[in-house]
């Protein structure tokens, strides 16, 4: 990235992790679109803004633009985290999802549009927004010849946390990410997914209250996956509100609150995983179990004849109905809906 402001000295944090963290304790301008992006003619209409309005977003970004030369790699993306949302950010290799949130996060410089975080622009006060926000890339760097607990001691004094604050906060976080028995391994000997969880203590170092993961499961196994899962409740639960990347659908749409999904630099929906299935003209699904023990599943075009069902089968006392639930479609199907392969 050539075009990084020159970095400022890091933050000192606003508090620190004690050593055993408890859930809610955690210490630890408007410009013009981009005029050459390819056409993206999503299947519905989309209007670019937020399904609802977000009253308290912890990230919003207005007409947020990078171009490369000739590509646009975000384009023109208005997009509301809401506080305390686990928000999956949800697009193919490619869409703009480690350019959207390198700018986010102060690493990046827009070519046009603005970011908000808690505030502060990233662009006019980096600092204020790396004070709030952990960042973990989608690599973990290379670090030769420091050890587990090294390695995170680097990145305390970089953010000036008094020294004789180091072993508890780092003991803290150890436990939480599950590696307190690699404190004294190499660095480069870890295995990848205890990397992603070492990546993930050093975004917790100061005590952010927006975290930033980029494509954080990648390359994990299905048992690590599922702790990384629990570790990211446990870290909402916390107070924190969590950005996630990734292209693994199903992993999101069980964890995430929020989802934006982006192709070819464009947010083609955004809201709530059942939000978004609604407005990506999906059928409704609704089961229905009867008192004689048969469910039998309908589908529905919309609310109103949903409604008529409903009525229908309540009216019909020949079977007696025991429970109706609607199902929403899975993120897969609104994705395939959504998107449409563009590649640029
Ligand atoms: N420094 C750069 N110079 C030129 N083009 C770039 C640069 N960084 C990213 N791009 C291009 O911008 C587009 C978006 O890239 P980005 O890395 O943001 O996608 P991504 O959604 O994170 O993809 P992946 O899922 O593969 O990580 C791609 O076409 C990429 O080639
Ligand atoms: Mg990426």
């Amino acid at each position: 990235m050539s075009d990084l402001p020159p970095p400022p000295p890091p933050p000192p944090p606003s508090s620190l992790l004690p050593p055993s963290p408890q859930p809610g304790s955690l210490a630890p301008g408007s410009m013009p679109a981009a005029q050459d992006a390819p056409a993206v003619a999503p299947q519905y209409e989309f209007s670019g803004q937020p399904s609802a309005p977000v009253d308290d977003a912890i990230v919003r970004t207005h007409e947020l633009t990078k171009r490369y030369g000739n590509l646009v790699a975000v384009n023109a993306v208005n997009l509301a985290v809401p506080r305390g949302s686990i928000y999956g950010l949800i697009g193919p290799n490619g869409a703009g999802k480690t350019t959207l949130m390198t700018m986010v996060c102060s690493l990046l410089r827009p070519t046009s549009g603005s970011v908000s975080v808690d505030g502060h622009d990233p662009m006019v006060d980096p600092a204020a927004v790396r004070k709030k926000t952990g960042y973990m890339p989608d690599g973990l760097g290379v670090y030769e010849g420091l050890d587990v607990g090294g390695y995170l001691e680097f990145f305390a004094a970089g953010y000036r946390i008094p020294r004789n604050e180091w072993p508890a906060l780092i003991d803290g976080l150890l436990e939480l990410v599950d590696l307190e028995v690699k404190r004294d391994a190499q660095v480069n000997s870890l295995s990848r997914g205890m990397k992603q969880r070492l990546s993930l203590a050093r975004a917790l170092v100061h005590d952010p209250d927006l975290l930033i993961l980029d494509e954080p499961a990648s390359g994990l196994d299905p048992r690590a996956r599922v702790e990384l899962r629990e570790l990211l409740w446990q870290l909402q639960s916390m107070g924190k509100t969590i950005i996630v990347s990734s292209h693994i659908l199903t992993e999101l749409q069980e964890i995430c609150t929020h989802v934006g999904i982006v192709e070819a630099g464009r947010l083609l929906a955004e809201g709530s995983p059942s939000d978004i299935s609604m407005k990506a003209g999906s059928v409704r699904r609704v089961e229905v179990r009867f008192l004689d023990g048969t469910t039998e599943m309908f589908e529905v075009p919309d609310a109103a004849a949903q409604a008529e069902l409903l009525r229908r089968l309540v009216l019909d006392s020949t079977r007696p109905v025991l429970e109706c639930r609607e199902l929403s479609a899975g993120l897969e199907e609104v994705f395939m809906n959504v998107t449409q392969g563009i590649v640029q």
